[in-house]
């Protein structure tokens, strides 16, 4: 059987997502990834490749991947044509509206938002009938207030502690975050077999976590 090509999202996620893999039986060789385009496991089921995390649907969606890894802050806001069978319950975070502590966003203004996430901001303001003026960055968000870039943020928080180092205080929850599993739809079928048992290991080892 040919190995599904796993689409593993970069940065701080990634090592949380092989170690959730290797309590699967589903074993890396983690020196050699920096360095190789994709890499194997070590029963030669998958070929791995490490993405920018936004990258990922975008890789499962058209096929040139065949399963992979994405947070619930990428897929809603790309919104990609995928199956999402198995949250991962990895990746922990929440999406939220913040702004300076010093600061209170004044009610009725014309508020400027700092985000990656320009869709996932513009449709919870949209709900609120609440008219933004979005500015979409890159990284770094929290810095944007204090520039006078923007009057609040909209962005991920875990610990709380880049909030705090830049004087943000959160105002609103928008929704929590985990780490989902995602299935390219042909590969669903036609690689049916592998899919199942790479969602039963996964199954096994988030089951007994509950
Ligand atoms: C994420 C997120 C926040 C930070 C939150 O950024 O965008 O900036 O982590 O974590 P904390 O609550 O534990 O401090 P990331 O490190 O992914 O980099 P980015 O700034 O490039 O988005």
């Amino acid at each position: 059987m040919d190995p599904l090509l796993f689409a593993l999202p970069k940065g701080r996620l990634q090592d949380v997502l092989l170690d959730l893999l290797g309590r699967g039986g589903i074993n890396v060789d983690r020196a050699g990834i920096s360095r190789r385009l994709t890499f194997p496991d070590r029963d030669g089921r998958f070929a791995f490749v490490s993405l920018k995390p936004a990258d990922v649907p975008v890789y499962v969606e058209s096929g040139a991947a065949d399963v992979g890894v994405a947070g619930t802050d990428v897929l809603r806001e790309f919104d990609p044509d995928v199956y999402e069978p198995l949250d991962l319950r990895v990746g922990l975070c929440t999406m939220v509206l913040a702004c300076p502590v010093d600061r209170p966003l004044a009610e009725g203004g014309q508020w400027r938002i700092a985000t990656k996430y320009p869709r996932t901001a513009g449709r919870f303001f949209a709900a609120k009938n609440n008219h933004v003026h979005i500015v979409k960055l890159e990284g770094s968000v929290e810095i944007a207030p204090q520039l006078g870039l923007a009057d609040a943020i909209v962005d991920l928080v875990e610990t709380g502690r880049t909030l705090k180092e830049n004087g943000l205080v959160v105002t609103e929850t928008i929704s929590p975050i985990s780490a989902k599993l995602i299935v390219n739809r042909t590969a669903m079928k036609t690689k049916r077999e592998g899919v199942q048992r790479l969602l039963a290991d996964l199954d096994g080892v988030i089951y007994a976590h509950r």
